[in-house]
């Protein structure tokens, strides 16, 4: 959604708004009610915190416990289609008669949805039993029972009233810059950023739910399977608009015939036999994406990509507006996100530097929603990561440490790769470490802008450098599968351009810090000069030092910020998508 240059006008008071720089702690913008940062302030506090004091004594939930807690939430939630006007009392009233209702809330997604959560499954089952199939005239319903309800009115001019709704998209360019610039200094500016973009906890709900109204369509195959999110709706590095990552297990299937034994016998599946497990996903997930292709409501474009290295089925949810990737066979997947999820939980700051580093690369076009020769956003978080491994102290543990950490539970070998490491949170020791987000972005920037890259690769195992094994540009080795290079994708010139900005972004921080906390101006300044267009930045920076007169100062900022608003968030439906361009 593009804003006119002449709107941002109106908010030129905000940037003359100097910050000063009051060191406040990290944690303190974090505490916003109801979302997912929230949950994980209250639940995975690194222990032995300084800033309160009190985190050590609160437990922090597993990976597993919280996908667990959250599939078994979705299960006892409906996803209702709602007339525009609705009064919401009225709503609820009606929905009651099928047993109480936990939570509830509304959301616009191309019309009015309401994500409604029973205290009970059987209320589900009792409002599908009340519910009947439509008849659309020329057209046959196809009378498939779902968790997907459209509600309509008898008497459409009774209801007046329009409900709260629950914000499902990440800010516009123009409400996070005003919001970076209101920040009081840089480390205000990497919470704040966060805030914004991070998954709210209704947006994680409907993540969940999705998850679980497609599971109810495989399960029409195979009773056992679990449809489980992965990747970053599940592992905290998701921002508002990211895609939903949905692993098919149907381990539960296969491991029963292992499991049933008594005495002499052992009784199996009369089964079909394929050549190879890869032509069993393909199967598989041909049967389910025709499945949804046909029969589920609200499941369009549907994509069977069954040649690719990893198989998928990928569509759109309409009712939820997430673009899903459908895997099965891919639990290493599964894995990768229960470790960044740890890692994301171990100190509040990095999930403030991974989604810095995630918008930086997003506005600079460095990663891209299009696949091709550009660097992930998977391989940033690594990135990332390794780089607070290198910290000294350092602020993560190495994965080798957190697998001598692991118990006999925590061991998992998968496709005879060892996966073994602590799951439980409580067992990790805090970091010592008392950086800067300010100071360790600028340091980011610089040990990036300064790697090694044609001889060294990156390995968060060990955290630390390694000679490389091939002549990739990048090697960012796989955590799990070792052999394996998570950016072999990444050409020279993708790679020279993330060096490139990386070293002029370490400068525009560089000059922040020689500025001050007594400068005073209307220049983007901080978070927000790193997320201009590295010319617009440098130039204004440039502007700033020889202190061109503020109006100047102010058409530089405009020009700037308006000529890198050309682009338009729509996606190929014409949908507002979620971007972090600025
Ligand atoms: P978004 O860009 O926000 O979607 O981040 P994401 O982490 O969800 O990335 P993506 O959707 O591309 O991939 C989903 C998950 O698959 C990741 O979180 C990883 O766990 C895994 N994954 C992605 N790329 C690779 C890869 O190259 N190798 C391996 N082993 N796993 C990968
Ligand atoms: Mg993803």
């Amino acid at each position: 959604m593009a804003v006119p240059g002449v709107g941002l006008l109106t908010r030129l008071h905000l940037y003359a708004q100097r910050r000063t720089r009051v060191q406040r702690p990290v944690l303190r913008l974090l505490s916003c009610p109801g979302t997912v940062a929230e949950d994980l302030r209250r639940d995975e506090q690194p222990s032995g915190s300084k800033e309160t004091g009190f985190e050590d004594k609160i437990p922090k939930k597993r990976f597993s416990e919280m996908q667990n807690e959250r599939r078994e939430q979705a299960q006892r939630t409906v996803l209702i289609h709602c007339p525009e006007k609705i009064s919401e009392k009225k709503f609820l009233k009606y929905l009651s008669q099928h047993g109480s209702i936990n939570n509830h809330f509304f959301y616009e997604s191309f019309g009015l949805y309401a994500v409604v959560e029973f205290c009970q499954k059987e209320s589900v089952r009792s409002l599908q039993n009340e519910t009947h199939a439509p008849s659309k005239g020329m057209e046959v319903a196809i009378p498939f029972r779902s968790r997907f309800f459209n509600l309509k009115l008898k008497n459409q001019t009774s209801e007046r009233s329009r409900v709260q709704m629950s914000n499902q998209l990440p800010p516009s360019s123009k409400k996070l810059f005003e919001v970076l610039c209101d920040a009081e200094n840089i480390d205000d500016q990497l919470n704040t950023l966060l805030k914004e973009f991070q998954l709210t906890e209704e947006n994680t709900k409907l993540r969940y739910l999705t998850c679980s109204l497609i599971e109810d369509i495989a399960a029409a195959y195979f009773p056992d399977c679990i449809v489980r999110p992965f990747g970053s709706s599940v592992n905290t590095f998701g921002k508002l608009g990211c895609d939903l990552d949905m692993f098919l297990d149907l381990n539960e299937t296969r491991s029963l015939s292992t499991h049933k034994t008594s005495g002499n016998f052992l009784m199996e599946f009369q089964v079909k036999n394929v050549p190879s497990e890869r032509i069993a996903t393909q199967k598989i997930l041909s049967v389910i994406g025709e499945c949804l292709d046909n029969f589920s409501p609200g499941c369009v474009g549907v994509q069977k990509i069954l040649n690719a290295r990893c198989p998928l089925v990928r569509f759109s949810h309409q009712a939820s507006g997430l673009q899903c990737d459908l895997t099965t066979n891919n639990r290493i997947a599964l894995t990768s996100s229960e470790l960044l999820y740890i890692y994301g939980a171990l100190d509040s700051r990095v999930r403030a530097l991974v989604f810095t580093v995630r918008c930086w690369a997003r506005a600079h076009s460095l990663t891209s929603s299009i696949p091709g020769a550009w660097i992930t956003n998977f391989s940033l978080t690594m990135m990332v990561i390794f780089f607070l491994q290198r910290r000294s102290p350092p602020i993560l543990p190495t994965l080798d440490s957190l697998q001598t950490l692991a118990d006999a539970e925590d061991k998992c070998i998968i496709e005879s790769n060892n996966c073994t490491f602590v799951r439980d949170l409580n067992r990790i020791k805090p970091s010592e470490n008392t950086e800067t987000l300010e100071l360790l972005l600028k340091e980011f920037f610089e040990y990036f802008g300064n790697f090694a890259f044609n001889k060294n690769s990156i390995n968060i195992r060990q955290g630390r450098e390694q000679n490389k094994p091939d002549s990739s540009p990048l090697y960012i080795q796989n955590p799990f599968e070792t052999s394996l290079n998570i950016s072999k994708n990444v050409n020279q010139s993708q790679l020279q351009k993330f060096v490139d900005l990386a070293q002029e972004s370490t400068w525009i921080l560089q000059q922040e810090h020689l500025d001050g906390p007594s400068i005073s101006g209307n220049q983007p300044w901080g978070l927000v000069a790193l997320l201009l267009p590295s010319g617009a930045s440098r130039k204004s920076l440039g502007k700033k030092k020889s202190r061109k007169p503020a109006n100047e100062r102010i058409k530089v900022l405009l020009e700037s910020i308006k000529s890198n608003r050309t682009e338009n968030f729509t996606d190929t439906n014409g949908k507002r998508q979620i971007s972090t361009q600025t």
